[in-house]
């Protein structure tokens, strides 16, 4: 491993990867009491991305990885730290982080998981700038990642109606010209504690047909305590965030906040004193995939032609701990790259399943149907063309 600190730790690649099956508002409504015109008006959300019943949080962080691994133009023996954001890893242990290290084909790095809910990318990637600036590192790959539809009671309309699935993958590289993370600020308030949270199949309540019947293994959420704290944190942590980068928020090209609810999205708008064209949405199209929905939305932005070389970005989110976060990076690397993603298809990357051991069926009954229909594609790819 490197011992040589560098000041800078650019984003030289990105990827992301939707499962093809779609749950739409329409699909929720024949599941609990609620409308299409309800769930776009009080959230923004039209449709979800579901996983298939072969996929797992690995293997959709393992084709994002691999995608911003081809980015960066670099072989997957260049990472020498895997950090993954998750709430919904494949199994307790090991971690999603090494399944995914032995999925993209690397043999050096080390790997770990990373537990902050939403804000669980911010957090991994504050860390892998540190690892980068330390010294201890020259590549990092961060991913966020979540499979939420397996962990959602489709009787509660309360939560159901939000989550989706997906992943998405930055890769850090050492450098010495200015440029990459600039400012971040982290936040945790334990107070929040309970008000998103998931009761059994911890040490607490380990799981049990008890724990079953009483539909502890889903998430629960009191969303009004949740949306006055995203309301009341997110623009004062990207607010510090740009603080520390020397920035003002006039300096930002484009924000790109976690995709929970458009109205949240609204209230940091306002709360920074910026219209909404300075906001990356894409929630409509893919409803709140926790850890997943920065880098998703990042790698969307700059596919898209949102973003371009020189520009002030801030990414900043909120989660169950509470936690936020947000970093204020300087963009530096050519868009364009973002077509080299497209080499890595998914059918080509696989995660070594366990031997003498098969899972019992995760789809949830209330999905069924929805993953019989023929999927869609997967959104935004595109053949631009690239440079060297
Ligand atoms: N369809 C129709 N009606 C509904 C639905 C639904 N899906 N869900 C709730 N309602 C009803 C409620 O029962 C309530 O009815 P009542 O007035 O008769 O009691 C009414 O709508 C209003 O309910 P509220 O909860 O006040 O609705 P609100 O406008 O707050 O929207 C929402 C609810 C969308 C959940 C919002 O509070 C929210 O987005 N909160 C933040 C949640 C969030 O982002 N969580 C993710 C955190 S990230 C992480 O770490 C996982």
């Amino acid at each position: 491993m490197s011992t040589q600190a560098s000041p800078y730790a650019h984003i030289t690649g990105w990827g992301r990867y939707a499962p093809a099956g779609v749950l739409t508002n329409a699909d929720l409504e024949k599941m609990v009491e609620t409308s299409d015109e309800w769930i776009r008006t009080r959230t923004g959300i039209r449709e979800r991305r579901v996983a298939a019943a072969h996929e797992t949080t690995a293997s959709m962080a393992a084709v994002a990885a691999r995608r911003a691994i081809a980015v960066a133009g670099l072989q997957p023996d260049d990472i020498d730290v895997i950090l993954l954001a998750t709430l919904s890893p494949d199994y307790w242990m090991p971690s999603t982080a090494a399944l995914v290290k032995e999925a993209i084909g690397n043999t050096k790095a080390f790997a770990m998981d990373v537990a902050a809910a939403c804000s669980g990318f911010v957090y991994a990637y504050s860390a892998g700038q540190a690892y980068i600036t330390s010294g201890m590192a020259r590549n990092v790959l961060v991913i966020g990642a979540e499979l939420l539809t397996r962990f959602l009671d489709y009787t509660d309309r309360s939560t159901c109606i939000l989550f989706g699935d997906g992943a998405g993958a930055i890769v850090l590289s050492a450098a010495d010209t200015q440029g990459g993370g600039l400012g971040f600020e982290l936040t945790t308030e334990p107070s929040g504690a309970y008000m998103i949270w998931l009761p059994a199949g911890g040490s607490k309540s380990p799981p049990s047909r008890a724990t079953v019947e009483r539909g502890e293994h889903y998430i629960r959420m009191d969303g009004t305590q949740t949306y006055r704290f995203a309301t009341r944190t997110l623009a004062s942590t990207a607010l510090a965030a740009v603080a520390k980068a020397g920035l003002e928020p006039a300096d930002i090209d484009l924000f790109i906040p976690h995709q929970a609810n458009i109205r949240i999205i609204q209230s940091v708008a306002d709360g920074l004193g910026l219209s909404m064209d300075k906001m990356f949405v894409n929630l409509d199209r893919y409803g709140n995939t926790s850890a997943a929905s920065i880098p998703i939305a990042l790698a969307e932005a700059v596919d898209s032609g949102r973003v371009k070389v020189g520009d002030k970005l801030v990414i900043v989110a909120f989660g169950a701990g509470y936690t936020s976060g947000a970093a204020a990076i300087s963009w530096t690397a050519d868009p364009a790259r973002g077509a080299l993603a497209e080499s890595i298809r998914p059918e080509d990357v696989t995660v070594r399943p366990p031997l003498d051991w098969e899972p019992v069926d995760p789809i949830p009954a209330a999905l069924v149907e929805i993953l019989a229909r023929p999927g869609s594609p997967e959104p935004g790819a595109k053949a631009a063309e690239v440079h060297a």
